[in-house]
């Protein structure tokens, strides 16, 4: 299959979807791999290393996408992306649409087959392509939002975690998921007060088992969000609605109760964001204030973290590149009920019913299209 791999051009976007390592197996299996060049090396991963690994490379984007067959990239198209798909092509990235009505019909329109890592499962009921890049985000959640609690960045001036004689800061994690978790665990080792909201019983029991009461644990409900807003120097969002728009769970009326220069970072934002006054942002300028509250809402956290990042989802996504480029994506489908999930849209059509829902479309059930 010709495979093509091109250079993320998202803003401040450094990982790539293949390393040397993985182009080198999908070579060894029979497939052309074509890397646009300088596409790995934000990521540390140098052209000559592809070269060396049997990969082709180019210069020239649009000859990258063109003769492909199989697309492989990390953040969702942008749109002279949008612009260079076709009908025959298969997309393979992270597309988060349910929050995007734009690329959606953009990609209805180009007629190509649109499979996203986030909506694939596995047996547990956990999303495996969304979990390396969780992990990454959740991690640098809490190194974000202790940097925004700085006074030069607007923040409270308060270090997180206190000093003997002086109380530690106190967190609250909205969604105890893979995000959640990984950011209590970071908040906790850096000596905070932590405490997780979640709605899964279940999840809240794991948690407490897990850190044997280390941090609390808090059924989310309206009231005890409210509470953690008046109580908290830094809170982070991240709750996720799989393939769903994050529900707004503090509003701009709630920032008043919050204490002057405290923190929300909205890691869930990639869905739309979990507080009403979330608007995404960038590396560049990652964070801005509202009612003295400071936000933090860059949409891809695990691109400034590119190397660590590149090889946590690439370990993660190579079996089902090998799947897709070995089989095609029907039998690759056929044979994977867990990947199956992970069809969006197909030949115009939306497969995926959360994303149909969001924009009022029809959704085609995917076990339908695989023949
Ligand atoms: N900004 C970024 O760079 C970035 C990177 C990775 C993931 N994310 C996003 O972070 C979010 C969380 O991802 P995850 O992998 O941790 O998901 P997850 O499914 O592991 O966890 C989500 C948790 O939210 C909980 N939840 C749902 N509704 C809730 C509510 N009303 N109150 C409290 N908890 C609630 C669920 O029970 C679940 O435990 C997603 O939106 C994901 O797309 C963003």
């Amino acid at each position: 299959m010709q495979i093509a791999v091109p250079k993320e051009i998202k803003n401040h976007e450094y990982r790539v979807a293949l390393t040397p390592t993985g182009a080198r197996e999908l070579v060894g299996r029979g497939h052309t791999v074509t890397v646009q060049a300088g596409a790995g090396e934000g990521a540390g991963f140098a052209d000559a290393a592809y070269e060396a690994a049997g990969a082709r490379l180019e210069a020239d984007v649009a000859r990258v996408w063109e003769g492909a067959e199989l697309i492989l990239k990390v953040k969702e198209p942008q749109a002279e992306e949008v612009a260079r798909l076709k009908a025959g092509q298969t997309l393979f990235t992270y597309l988060h649409l349910a929050a995007e009505e734009s690329l959606t019909r953009g990609l209805m329109a180009s007629g190509a087959t649109c499979i996203a890592y986030e909506t694939i499962t596995d047996r547990q009921g956990g999303l495996p392509l969304l979990a390396p890049m969780s992990t990454v985000a959740g991690r640098m959640a809490i190194q974000a939002g202790a940097h925004s609690l700085e006074k030069a960045q607007g923040g409270a001036g308060v270090l997180l975690p206190g000093v003997p004689g002086v109380a530690p800061a106190r967190v609250a994690v909205i969604g105890g998921g893979v995000v959640g978790e990984n950011a209590a665990r970071m908040a906790l080792g850096l000596g905070a007060e932590v405490t997780v909201l979640d709605k899964s019983i279940p999840r809240l029991e794991t948690l407490d088992d897990r850190y044997q009461g280390r941090m609390k644990t808090v059924f989310s409900t309206a009231d005890a969000i409210d509470e953690a807003v008046c109580e908290c120097d830094l809170i982070v969002g991240a709750v996720l609605i799989p393939g769903a728009a994050a529900p707004k769970l503090i509003t701009r009326e709630m920032l008043a109760e919050m204490k002057p220069g405290s923190v929300l970072v909205d890691v869930a934002i990639d869905q739309g964001g979990c507080f009403e006054t979330s608007r995404a942002t960038t590396h560049t300028g990652p964070t801005y204030i509202v009612d003295g509250v400071v936000h933090y809402c860059v949409a891809n956290m695990p691109g400034a973290v590119a190397r660590t990042s590149t090889q946590a989802l690439t370990n993660a996504t190579m079996p089902f590149v090998t799947a897709l480029a070995d089989k095609g994506w029907q039998q690759a489908l056929a044979d994977d009920p867990h990947f199956l999930p992970g069809l969006n849209v197909h030949d115009g059509r939306v497969t995926y019913q959360a994303v149909a829902d969001a924009f009022g479309l029809e959704s085609v059930d995917p076990a339908s299209l695989l023949g």
